[in-house]
C-alpha cells in the first residue's frame, strides 16, 4: 500500500486533501464501479472524486462502506449537476448524492459547470451546507477566471478548490496563478488527456526517469502543487498512476513539458457549453 498517497495539501479553511485521487467518470454502476473503488481504496487510494451525473454514487458507497476504512480516512467529492443548480434544488440534490453515497457528510462539495443566472444561488446553499457541517469543504468546478470573480464578488466564503480540464495540452497558467493568489486549490480533471499520452516528449522523460507516460503527466501536475483524479478501471495502471511521489522532475523538463501548451480541450468549454 502506497502511504504517499494520503499526502495531502492543505485547502484554506484547514481541511487536508490528497494530492492524489481516483477519477470514476464513466465507471459503469454496478460491478465495476464497486470492483474498481475497492481495489483502489486497497492500494492505498484515500480519494474518489465521483458526480451525480455519474450515476456510480450508490457503488462508491458500496464500496467503502465494504472497504472498512476509517470515515477520517477518506476523501469523498461529488458534485451538484446542471439541471440541480439553483438554492432549494441544490440542498435537495445534496440529499440524494448524501443517501446515495451512505455517509453522513460530504469532504468535498463541487458545483459542477458555472451554469449562467444560476451558480450564485447553487453556491450560497453550498455556504449553508458548509456552515450546518453537512461538508467538511465546498467548491467549484469548470469555472474560468471571471465566473469566479463574479461569485466570490457576491458571497462570502472563497471556494476552497476549482476542479477544472488541466493537463500538458492545456495547462491553464493564468487560471492558475490567480488561483494560488485566492488560496483556491486547483486540482486537474481529465489529467491523462483522456489516455492520448502518445506525445514524443513523454516519450523522451519516459526514457529518462524510467516513468511510464501517465507518471511523467502526473508527477507535472504534483509539481505544479495541482491536486489530480487519473480515472482508471484497470487495476494495474491504478498502482501505476500512484507511483508518483518516488521521483522529480528536472526544472529544466518541467519547462519543456510547459511548452506542450497548445490551449487544447477534450471536454468541453466552460464559456461555451449547453447542458
Ligand atoms: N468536473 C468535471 O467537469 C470533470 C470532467 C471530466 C472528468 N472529471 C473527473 O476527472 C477524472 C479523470 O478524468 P477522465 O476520466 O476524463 O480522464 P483521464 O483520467 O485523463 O484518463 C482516463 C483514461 O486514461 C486511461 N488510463 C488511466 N491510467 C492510464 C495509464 N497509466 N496509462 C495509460 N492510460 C491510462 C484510462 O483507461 P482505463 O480506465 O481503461 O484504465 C482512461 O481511458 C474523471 O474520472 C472525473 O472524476 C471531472
Amino acid at each position: 500500500m502506497s502511504i504517499a498517497l494520503q499526502e495531502s495539501t492543505q485547502l484554506h479553511n484547514g481541511v487536508q486533501m490528497p494530492w492524489l485521487g481516483l477519477g470514476v467518470w464513466q465507471v459503469k454502476e454496478g460491478n465495476e464501479i464497486v470492483s474498481s473503488v475497492k481495489h483502489a481504496l486497497q492500494v492505498g487510494y484515500r480519494s474518489i472524486d465521483t458526480a451525480a451525473i455519474y450515476g456510480n454514487e450508490e457503488g462508491v458507497g458500496k464500496a467503502i462502506a465494504e472497504a472498512g476504512i476509517p470515515r477520517e480516512e477518506l476523501f469523498v467529492t461529488t458534485k451538484v449537476w446542471n439541471a440541480d443548480q439553483g438554492y432549494e434544488s441544490t440542498l435537495q440534490a445534496f440529499e440524494e448524492s448524501k443517501k446515495k453515497l451512505g455517509l453522513d457528510y460530504i469532504d468535498l462539495y463541487l458545483i459542477h459547470w458555472p451554469v449562467k443566472g444560476k451558480y450564485n444561488d447553487t453556491w450560497k446553499a453550498l455556504e449553508k451546507l458548509y456552515k450546518d457541517g453537512q461538508v467538511r469543504a465546498i467548491g467549484v468546478s469548470n469555472f474560468q477566471i471571471h465566473h469566479l470573480q463574479d461569485l466570490m464578488s457576491q458571497s462570502e466564503i472563497v471556494p476552497m478548490v476549482n476542479q477544472v480540464e488541466y493537463h500538458p495540452l492545456l495547462n491553464q497558467k493564468e487560471l492558475l496563478a490567480f488561483c494560488q493568489e485566492h488560496k483556491i486549490q486547483l486540482e486537474a480533471w481529465s489529467p491523462l488527456m483522456q489516455g492520448n499520452l502518445d506525445l514524443p516528449l513523454l516519450q523522451e522523460l519516459s526514457g529518462k526517469y524510467q516513468k511510464s507516460a501517465a507518471q511523467i503527466v502526473l508527477r507535472w501536475d504534483l509539481q505544479n502543487k495541482v491536486v489530480t483524479i487519473p480515472k482508471s478501471i484497470t487495476a494495474h495502471r491504478m498502482e501505476e498512476n500512484a507511483q508518483v511521489f518516488d521521483f522529480e522532475l528536472s526544472t529544466e523538463d518541467m519547462a519543456k513539458l510547459d511548452e506542450l501548451n497548445q490551449n487544447r480541450r477534450f471536454g468541453p468549454d466552460p464559456d461555451n457549453f449547453d447542458f
